[in-house]
């Protein structure tokens, strides 16, 4: 095919109108570009995603791979023997789609330069526009379709891909994350193999616990943390999803991401717009933590929108403490006792709630936002004054999309929850949970306002933890049409932004946590919304170092939320040290969750002396910071550690976890990444428990070439030993 040498670039294209268009386009971030092939009245072609090129590089990305071949957005019809991204059943039952390139345009997005490509049906007026918003300042480009036409009834969506992209065959192998309730986020690794590889989710309302949107793809042989190709794919969705990978006997894998299209058929009218979800995608050749820092870096300056900056407040959560018993007393004494030990907020979580019927366990109750007075005789305000008199912030647990047949809410709309008509109504937690039907209005309306009376009536609110313990069990609502019924998946979850939105429109400063049953929505899908995550319920040291080794392949260590409980643990029993199970939870954004004033005086001393030492060196780094994933618990070495710099890498913070220990077993020297070669760095070892000496590294200067390249014996001579450095560039 002859190279037209017309191209744009999204990079430094300022505004252009939509205009007729043959050749490629360029669109480009600091360090990467994709290359698409864009012919008037022909079909899109995906030429090329990797480092960043200019415009005179263009022929030669052609020159040595003809791209030009790949589709770049392919719908039914055109190719009915291959997997597609978008396919549709017209007005008159025809299910065929041929789209070709009408016009491309690029603006200026402030933080971002977009490109809009459109592309239409030379017989049935649907159009389809691409979208590609690359960023400025981050390796980010996010990516997603929307769709409209101008037939006379309904168009079907029967499949609605955000992206498709062709990726050369070779030893690719891609990481992702798959698990359970409180057991979130383990990592599989594996090699794209001839077939059909699908990663999906089905639950309804949650799209964290059993698998994940979110995909690294590398492209030299198995992953490795801090070198190789990789291309990582995440989706801006909080509903069902799915990923497809095809391999075949040909010279390309096709990557799809999308929402998942299982029971979801969307009937579009015309005149109406779809709009797919984003994909962020992201590319470098700096291993899975190079992907993981840029995703981090767009998170924190364009993704979570609220709060993404600010220091995250070391709080203490009741829930293992105290479970629903949330007396006022006792609600005082944690308090008092977390405010001794240099705490600064102070969350209730469930239990709070509940007149007729009581939040006693998890069976009733849900829906009734009204304050419990015999539990707590002076309600919110009550509580609000005591934190503020010991000096610390307060927060408060709902789960506003949920409700219980024990409920007054239940009792006075039970058509508000989802519900199959003539069919029992199946449950969830405790035996009688439900969804509320997020697709009615009157339901946006009912969850709005109880978030905002709350929030409005006691400003003294400074938290919510946004809980979500049901998947959705009972396929139907009583708000959508019977032609509609196929929409719930997706118009749930539409819903759920509209509240959202609408909340943090009037309620920007208060801090907002999305839990779902433990990690159940860790997700793009809802972070422009919420400040951070509650990672799992999960609360074992041990097992957390392998879920927030996972979590921390996409999300940033200040939505992490990571809690030191009690020994033995709840979960699993197991009894490791406070230091330990501190210094695991200082790798995020720190939390206690556990009776403070069950720890020793030895213990609450280290506390007290941990926290100040997390709030003034670690937190700057570790949670605004620049992450290396050094040595993996996967990897079974007998420790994993990680480590943060700052963005001139003047300081880093070094965590290092023994995970498995026998006598002389020979453990790996500990090499650093990510500071300055030239510079020397002079160690101090911080969270050192009370009466022990810190180790033999403690004050010692070493070059950052020698920390990186030869790297030093790490001590950890103990199961369950840990150490916690600073490194501070002296020259
Ligand atoms: C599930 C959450 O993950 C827990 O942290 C706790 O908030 C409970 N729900 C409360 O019911």
């Amino acid at each position: 095919m002859k190279l037209k040498s017309l191209f744009v670039s999204a990079a430094i294209a300022a505004s252009m109108p939509m205009m007729a268009w043959n050749g490629s386009v360029l669109i480009s971030t600091p360090n990467t570009s994709m290359l698409l092939h864009a012919d008037e009245g022909s079909d899109l072609r995906f030429a090329y995603y990797g480092e960043r090129i200019d415009e005179s590089e263009i022929h030669q990305i052609h020159d040595a791979w003809d791209g030009l071949n790949q589709a770049a957005y392919p719908a039914f019809g055109e190719k009915v023997h291959e997997l597609t991204a978008l396919q549709v059943v017209h007005a008159d039952g025809n299910m065929s789609l041929e789209l070709t390139v009408q016009g491309v345009e690029t603006h200026d997005a402030g933080d971002a330069v977009e490109t809009v490509i459109t592309l239409a049906d030379d017989v049935y007026p649907f159009t389809v526009d691409l979208h590609y918003r690359a960023y400025k300042d981050v390796d980010v480009i996010e990516s997603w379709a929307t769709y409209k036409h101008n037939e006379k009834k309904d168009v079907v969506l029967q499949r609605f891909d955000s992206f498709q992209m062709p990726i050369r065959q070779g030893d690719v192998w891609i990481s992702h994350l798959y698990g359970s309730w409180a057991a979130e986020t383990s990592v599989a690794t594996e090699p794209l193999q001839p077939g059909i590889k699908v990663i999906s989710n089905i639950d309804g309302s949650r799209n964290g616990h059993l698998s994940h949107p979110d995909v690294m793809i590398s492209l030299d042989g198995k992953p490795q943390e801090n070198q190789g190709r990789v291309y990582g794919a995440v989706l801006c969705w909080s509903g069902n999803f799915k990923l497809r990978f095809q391999t075949e006997y040909r010279n390309v894998h096709k990557f799809f991401i999308g929402m998942n299209d299982e029971a979801s058929e969307y009937r579009l009218a015309k005149g109406e717009v779809f709009e797919t979800p984003k994909v962020a995608l992201t590319y470098t050749a700096k291993g899975l933590s190079g992907a993981s820092r840029n995703y981090h870096r767009w998170a924190r300056k364009h993704g979570m929108v609220y709060g993404s900056d600010k220091p995250h407040d070391v709080l203490l959560n009741s829930w293992e403490g105290v479970y629903f018993d949330v007396f006022e007393p006792k609600m005082d004494e944690m308090m008092r006792d977390f405010a001794a030990i240099g705490g600064e907020m102070f969350v209730m979580d469930d239990g709070w709630f509940g007149t007729k019927y009581k939040r006693n366990n998890d069976k009733g109750a849900l829906g009734d936002w009204i304050v419990d007075t015999t539990k707590l005789p002076n309600g919110i305000q009550g509580l609000v004054n005591t934190a503020d008199k010991y000096g610390l912030k307060f927060g408060i647990w709902v789960e506003p999309e949920a409700t219980n047949v024990e409920s007054v809410l239940y009792e006075k709309h039970p058509d508000w929850a989802l519900n199959v008509k003539g069919r029992n109504q199946h449950y969830g937690r405790g035996g009688g949970q439900m969804l509320l039907d997020l697709c009615n209005p009157k339901v946006q309306d009912f969850i709005y306002n109880m978030v905002d009376t709350l929030l409005t009536n006691y400003p003294g609110i400074a938290y919510i933890k946004w809980d979500a313990n049901v998947e959705l069990k009972n396929y139907g609502s009583s708000y959508l049409p019977a032609y509609k019924q196929s929409h719930i998946y997706i118009d749930y979850h539409r819903g759920l932004v509209n509240v959202l939105e609408r909340i943090r429109a009037k309620h920007p400063d208060v801090v907002i946590q999305a839990c779902g049953g433990g990690g159940g929505r860790v997700s793009y899908g809802v972070m422009p919304y919420f400040d951070e995550f509650w990672v799992s319920d999960n609360t074992d040291a041990l097992q957390r170092i392998f879920i927030q080794w996972g979590t921390s392949y996409f999300y940033p260590a200040n939505a992490m939320a990571q809690h030191v409980s009690a020994s033995p643990n709840h979960q699993t029993g197991r009894v490791v040290p406070l230091k330990f199970r501190f210094d695991v939870a200082m790798s995020g954004r720190l939390g206690m969750e556990m009776q403070p004033g069950s720890m020793t005086d030895a213990e609450r001393e280290y506390a007290k002396k941990t926290i100040g030492e997390y709030k003034e060196i670690l937190r700057p780094i570790v949670q605004q910071g620049n992450l290396y994933r050094l040595v993996s618990p996967y990897d079974d070495k007998g420790y994993a550690s990680l480590m943060y710099t700052n963005d001139d890498a003047s300081r880093a913070i070094v965590f290092a976890y023994k995970m498995k220990h026998f006598n002389n077993m020979l453990v790996p020297r500990l090499r650093l990444d990510g500071l300055d070669a030239s510079k020397t760095y002079e160690f101090r070892e911080l969270s050192v428990p009370v009466g022990e000496n810190p180790s033999h590294l403690n004050g010692k200067r070493i070059k950052g070439a020698i920390l990186m390249n030869t790297g030093f014996e790490i001590p950890l001579d103990r199961e369950y030993s840990s150490r916690v450095y600073e490194l501070v560039a002296i020259d």
